[in-house]
């Protein structure tokens, strides 16, 4: 017979099962790893298989041969598009401005030894291209101010197996450039970005090892780039792609950043204080600020202390002026399976306050803030994560299919006219470090034409030889490697921009 008590039983146990019942997780949708169908979205690539020269070669031209003691800077004046400047192993303590096409710059190892590029903590930069086609490779670069190797609106390029230790905001730096390869370099100690892909398109970024810098790798405003086979460690934050606002290229879009190991990226922030990098968290692994069509995959992510994976957009960013011009969110980021491990232990208040919202406490691996459209993520289970509840599972599992952005036949060389030398000076050398809309490592545009109006001459001659002017900002580096016309192009187009 049922008594009074075991019906009360029954009725506890029926309610408990049901309360249970509906707390139940649901089941995760897995989807396998191994196999699945590839991407087949966003830019449509034309190399193919390979990842190899994307330099065209002219001609064979003659090889130069440099020893200790001389200077390549008068080597590379004398050379002809199509020369081999051999640099041989030695101490070198100058910059080298490589403006004419088709010059392959080659340091030669020998039993370890390296071609050095000394700056000796008092010179800018290392080496400075606005050549098509060029190559640089093998060389050790160290103590400069400014960059150690930086491309100015040249295409095809190859920067490939340099070592490359404290040479001050940027390590490599292809600025403005289309079709190149960056591969196989060591870069570390740098205040902004060791290697940063500026307004550049078709880009290929592999094998290299950038460390105790405050950002890594870094896509800002830059389409068709894939970042693969890295390892970003110890640095600010690893794996960057992102829009910086104020600049004349509005977008970064199309970027795959697979199979890369980006750990341990909770160096405190050095950068210059009020610069855009200034503003990533320290123990951020890869972020993604308004950048659009970026395929994170295959990445072991682990021991970043603030997030393994940020999507943000602009107005999460401190240190960042709204550009009318650039859309602000992140949209169709697509997460594929990634190995997470260990990461938003010691988190941001903000990324707190995201989980919070979502009942979430304890360590973060993926944080979206911002509104987001398109986005997908597989296997998502597996992850810590906050704000990807508009996510889609992705309909691919990989990007077997694209094997580089890399132009098949090569990009057209850049040709500059007289009248577009004061643009393409601009775009290629000022902008990485002026905008329009706010401050970058330089002050914002308006202020400076607010001080120059009507006095170009005196602008070209600040940029001939800086003075220090604002505690608050570090020296400006003196652009005199310059012609005269061109300091004075460049300074009336500064001058007459606008928004
Ligand atoms: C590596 C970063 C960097 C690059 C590249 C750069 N600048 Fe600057 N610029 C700065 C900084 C930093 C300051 C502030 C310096 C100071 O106040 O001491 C500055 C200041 C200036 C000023 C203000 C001068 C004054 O009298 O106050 C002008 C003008 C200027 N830059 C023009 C240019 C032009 C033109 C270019 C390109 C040819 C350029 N800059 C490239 C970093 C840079």
């Amino acid at each position: 017979m049922l008594n009074k008590r075991t019906l009360m039983l029954a009725v506890f146990v029926f309610v408990c099962g049901w309360i249970l019942g509906s707390n139940k997780q649901p089941v995760p949708i897995i989807t396998s790893s191994a196999g699945g169908a590839s991407y087949d979205g966003g830019y449509r690539t034309t190399a193919g298989d390979k990842v190899a020269a994307v330099t065209k070669r002219l001609s064979t031209g003659i090889i130069h041969i440099i020893n200790p003691g001389d200077s390549i800077q008068s080597v590379v004046e004398m050379s002809q598009p199509g020369d081999t400047i051999q640099v041989l192993p030695g101490t070198y303590s100058e910059t080298v401005y490589i403006d004419k096409d088709d010059i392959h710059l080659m340091g030669v190892i020998d039993q370890g030894r390296r071609a050095t590029l000394d700056g000796r903590g008092i010179l800018n930069d290392a080496i400075l291209y606005s050549g098509n086609n060029i190559v640089i490779e093998n060389f050790h670069i160290k103590d400069y101010k400014g960059n150690g190797i930086m491309g100015q609106a040249g295409n095809n390029f190859e920067i490939r197996n340099n070592l490359i230790v404290d040479t001050g905001i940027y390590g490599i730096f292809p600025q403005l450039g289309i079709n190149g390869l960056v591969e196989h370099n060591v870069v570390s100690g740098i205040a902004d970005a060791a290697i940063y892909i500026g307004m550049s398109d078709n880009v290929h970024v592999a094998f290299n090892e950038v460390f105790d810098s405050v950002a890594g790798i870094e896509i800002e405003n830059s389409r068709h780039a894939i970042v693969e086979n890295n390892n970003a460690h110890n640095n600010t934050g690893g794996i960057l792609a992102f829009v910086t606002p104020g600049l004349p290229i509005k977008s970064t879009e199309d970027v795959i950043i697979r199979n890369n190991f980006v750990s341990n990226n909770n160096t405190p922030n050095f950068g210059a204080p009020g610069s855009m990098v200034a503003g990533i968290p320290s123990g951020t692994g890869v972020l993604i600020m308004a950048a659009d069509d970026v395929i994170i995959e295959g990445n072991i992510i682990s021991n970043n202390k603030t997030s393994g994976i940020i999507i943000s957009d602009h107005s999460y960013a401190s240190n960042v002026t709204i550009d009318p011009h650039s859309e602000p969110n992140s949209d169709r980021t697509m997460i594929l399976d990634n190995v997470m491990l260990n990461n938003g232990y010691d988190t941001i208040p903000e990324v707190i306050a995201l989980a919070l919202a979502e009942l979430h406490t304890g360590p973060v691996d993926i944080v979206h803030a911002g509104p987001s459209e398109g986005s997908c993520i597989n296997n998502r289970h597996r992850y810590q994560a906050v704000g990807i509840g508009n996510y889609e599972n992705c309909d691919f599992t990989n990007t077997d299919n694209i094997r580089s952005y890399l132009l098949a036949n090569g990009a057209e060389p850049r040709v500059i006219s007289a009248d577009d030398r004061g643009e393409i000076a601009y775009l290629g050398v000022c902008s990485g470090c002026h905008s329009f809309t706010g401050r970058l490592i330089g002050p914002p545009v308006p202020v400076i034409q607010a001080m120059y109006a009507n006095n170009p001459e005196g602008l070209a001659k600040y940029i001939n030889a800086p003075v220090k002017k604002r505690s608050n900002y570090p020296p400006m580096p003196a652009m005199s490697y310059l012609d005269f016309e061109t300091q004075l192009a460049v300074a009336k187009y500064m001058l007459a921009l606008r928004e």
